[in-house]
């Protein structure tokens, strides 16, 4: 198996580009099911999660052509509607598939998603919603038998939670349902304005995405269209904080700033000179973090759960004791035990966790848990003293591309190796 080696040391210094954003580009792939032209993703990330993605639409018969960050697919070919569970369990959010299926088909067979690292990833408010708009679901022995008896009709529909996968698997269905649906709270994070943004440049008519109420009244059908992703606001947060945890100064580009918004005061709070560009944000590290004050995970603009693990490995090092209240996943600190071995002090109570910073860290062989985990561990191990070797990183991979290659030209020694 592969491992990440990484030395630690000198500061970040530099600046560095980000790619696409995994968490758009997969609802816009499961959304060219429902196109009948061809679709162009630009800006998409070479991910192994974009790559199961583009398994599963071509598995369904779609024609999918990857240039680089270019991914083409034409959906005229479809002529399946199930999913095998291999290709479903590559990749937690392959439910996101099933709206679009449906919708175009008429029916949907796929598995049910696993849990994950995260903890059970339910997905009742999916099955809840779609429901909602008349798709027939029986659930037989972890499968998802699907069919629309005619066609999905618009349909009232109120989520118990904002829920950014159910919100995208309902946008998906109803944008070809007959009428209208609105959908009040709505999960309004910026991958669900892409979507909303993809799907009415096909002919869609969506209003109201980013707020908590989105109305969509339904149309015949969908064309093609050219598009380019949005940047990944978690991979910013990510190479933020590995300026941040090794005394740094490095420009982080091609981003969206606004998208940044609950992450930077926390950046801040800890002692960074931040400064926003139009397109870029720079972050000057102090020789000692402050401690991060309290961090509570929330829906968007709130801080974003996804950005918890990397801020934590900073708030690691910092002069002062943190607080972080993880409130949207039930399991999401399976890093503070591998952030422990490295020399951080952390108690976990439920979903608690405070952390008491210390003045260095210190290399070690550590195991990636789950993406976001893995990314901490990188940020720590390039603060730390002496050598911290990753195990385990094609978690990394799912989220981050070549990530040893994104951070080199910063001056991080880090290098990857097969076993
Ligand atoms: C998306 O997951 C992201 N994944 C996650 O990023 C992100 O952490 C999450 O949104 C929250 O922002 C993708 O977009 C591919 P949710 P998703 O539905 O859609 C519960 C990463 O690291 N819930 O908003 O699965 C659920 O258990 C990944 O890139 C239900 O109870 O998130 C969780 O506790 C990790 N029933 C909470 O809601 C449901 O039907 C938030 O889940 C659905 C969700």
């Amino acid at each position: 198996m592969e491992r990440l080696m990484i030395t630690g040391g000198g500061p970040l210094r530099g600046e560095i580009k980000v790619h696409g954003a995994k968490n758009s580009s997969l609802p816009l792939l499961a959304a060219a099911v429902l196109c009948r032209g061809e679709t162009v993703l630009h800006n998409c990330p070479e991910l192994s999660d974009v790559g199961a993605a583009c398994e599963i639409l071509s598995y369904l018969g779609c024609r999918v052509r990857r240039e680089g960050r270019t991914v083409a697919i034409d959906a005229a070919g479809i002529c399946r509607h199930s999913v095998p569970e291999p290709l479903m369990r590559e990749m937690r959010s392959s439910i996101v598939f099933l709206g679009a299926i449906a919708a175009r088909v008429g029916q949907a067979d796929l598995s049910f998603p696993g849990g994950c690292e995260l903890g059970p990833r339910p997905i009742d408010l999916h099955l809840a919603g779609l429901r909602k708009l008349g798709l027939l679901i029986e659930e037989d022995r972890g499968r998802l038998l699907c069919r629309v008896d005619g066609r999905l009709k618009g349909a009232p529909i109120a989520l118990s939670f904002p829920s950014v996968g159910a919100t995208e698997n309902i946008l998906l269905a109803a944008v070809t349902a007959e009428g209208r649906t609105v959908l009040t709270n709505a999960a309004r994070e910026p991958e669900i304005i892409d979507l909303a943004g993809f799907l009415n440049k096909c002919g869609a008519k969506i209003s109201g995405a980013g707020e908590g109420t989105i109305v969509v009244e339904g149309v015949d059908f969908l064309h093609g269209c050219e598009h380019r992703v949005i940047p990944d606001r978690i991979v910013a947060a990510t190479y933020l904080s590995c300026a941040a945890c090794t005394g740094g100064d490095v420009l982080v580009s091609d981003v969206e700033p606004v998208h940044l918004a609950g992450i930077l005061p926390i950046f801040e709070e800890m002692g960074c000179g931040i400064t926003v560009g139009e397109r870029s944000v720079r972050l000057r590290a102090p020789a000692r973090l402050r401690a991060a004050g309290d961090v509570r995970t929330m829906p968007y603009p709130g801080f974003p759960t996804d950005a918890q693990a990397p801020v934590m490995a900073a708030s690691a090092l910092a002069e002062g004791t943190s607080m972080f209240v993880e409130n949207i996943f039930e399991s999401r600190y399976k890093h503070a035990g591998e952030l422990m071995r490295m020399g951080a002090r952390i108690k976990l109570e439920g979903r608690v966790a405070v952390v008491e910073g210390v003045s260095a860290l210190h290399g070690a062989e550590v195991t990636c848990t789950d993406l976001r985990g893995g990314a901490a561990l990188v940020a720590a191990g390039l603060a730390a003293e002496g050598e911290t070797i990753l195990r385990e990183i094609h978690h990394i991979d799912r989220g981050y591309e070549r990530i040893e290659e994104a951070l080199a030209p910063l001056g991080a020694k880090i290098r990857r190796t097969g076993e």
